[in-house]
């Protein structure tokens, strides 16, 4: 039985920990995390292994994953690298590169990155993962097993790896609901109503669409009848610069990830 080590015991800790759980997971867990509060509930909820020493936490670990927010990677990290064996590491810290993980911790820790979302609580996320150019093929399996326990797994390069984390939000899903919820309460819907019919009509239909062979112009086409009203809805949110607002908020967020590479 492999012993996985978080260090940050936060959000995404929390929503990985439900996952393992959930699927039955035989790793035995361990938490670090600087507030004592953090590490009792995460202890009473998921029964895990709480450690308030950094290096003790370091130093039982087969796996290491770094779940601090990318300001405090480095003050981490350069405690950490004082741990003299060798060990394999994944960051979750959005933007922050690899080669600037290594050269905090040093030469004992070997390199991957990962973009889970909270999603993985559920058992039914996805998770992107870049792996250092020289990391041997077991260390590669190593950390594709762990995140595979709570959904699909996709390696990408590290270059890709900030378009990935932009795109793949569960806010992108959470922003659009509360937005078309809204709109439609403005149109007469109680908030009840209006939550329900706007996460049938975003989910449901990208649901078959991910689960079945039909193409997404296939099923555009279906759905909206030319002259219609869902044809009516599209062009008038489109000429109110639909698009263009997704575009810049993908924009934006690339701007925050390459701030980050440098905090
Ligand atoms: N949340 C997500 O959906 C998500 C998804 C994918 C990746 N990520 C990445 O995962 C990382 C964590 O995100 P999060 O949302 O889980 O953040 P979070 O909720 O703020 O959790 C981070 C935890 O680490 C603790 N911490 C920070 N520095 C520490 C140190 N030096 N020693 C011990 N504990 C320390 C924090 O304590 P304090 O509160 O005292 O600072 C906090 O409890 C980020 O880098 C983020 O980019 C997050």
């Amino acid at each position: 039985m492999s012993t996985v080590v978080f260090l940050g015991g936060g959000r995404i800790t929390s929503a990985m920990l439900a996952g393992l759980r959930l699927s039955k997971s035989r790793h035995r867990l361990v938490v670090h995390d600087r507030n004592p509060g953090k590490l009792r509930d995460l202890k009473k909820r998921y029964g895990v292994t709480v450690e308030p020493d950094l290096n003790r936490a370091a130093k039982q670990s087969d796996l290491l994953i770094v779940a601090v927010r990318p300001s405090s990677v480095r003050e981490l990290l350069r405690s950490v690298g004082k741990v003299s064996q060798p060990l394999l590491a994944v960051s979750l810290a959005a933007g922050v590169p690899l080669h600037v993980l290594r050269k905090l911790a040093g030469p004992p820790m070997r390199w991957a990155r990962a973009m889970p979302s909270p999603v993985c609580r559920s058992g039914s996320g996805l998770t992107a993962v870049s792996y250092s150019r020289k990391l041997p093929r077991v260390d590669r399996k190593r950390v594709h097993d762990l995140f595979a326990t709570f959904g699909q797994v996709v390696e990408i390069p590290e270059s890709k790896i900030d378009a990935f984390t932009v795109t793949y939000s569960c806010s992108h899903g959470y922003h659009a609901l509360a937005t078309l919820a809204h709109a439609a309460q403005a149109a007469g819907l109680d908030r009840k109503t209006a939550l329900l019919a706007s996460a049938h009509a975003l989910a449901d239909g990208i649901l078959a669409w991910r689960d079945g062979n039909h193409s997404l112009e296939s099923l555009l086409e279906e759905a909206v009848t030319p002259g219609g009203i869902a044809a009516a809805v599209a062009t008038a949110m489109d000429a109110a610069g639909y698009g263009r607002a997704v575009r810049q908020g993908v924009a934006a967020g690339l701007r925050r990830a390459r701030a980050n590479a440098g905090k």
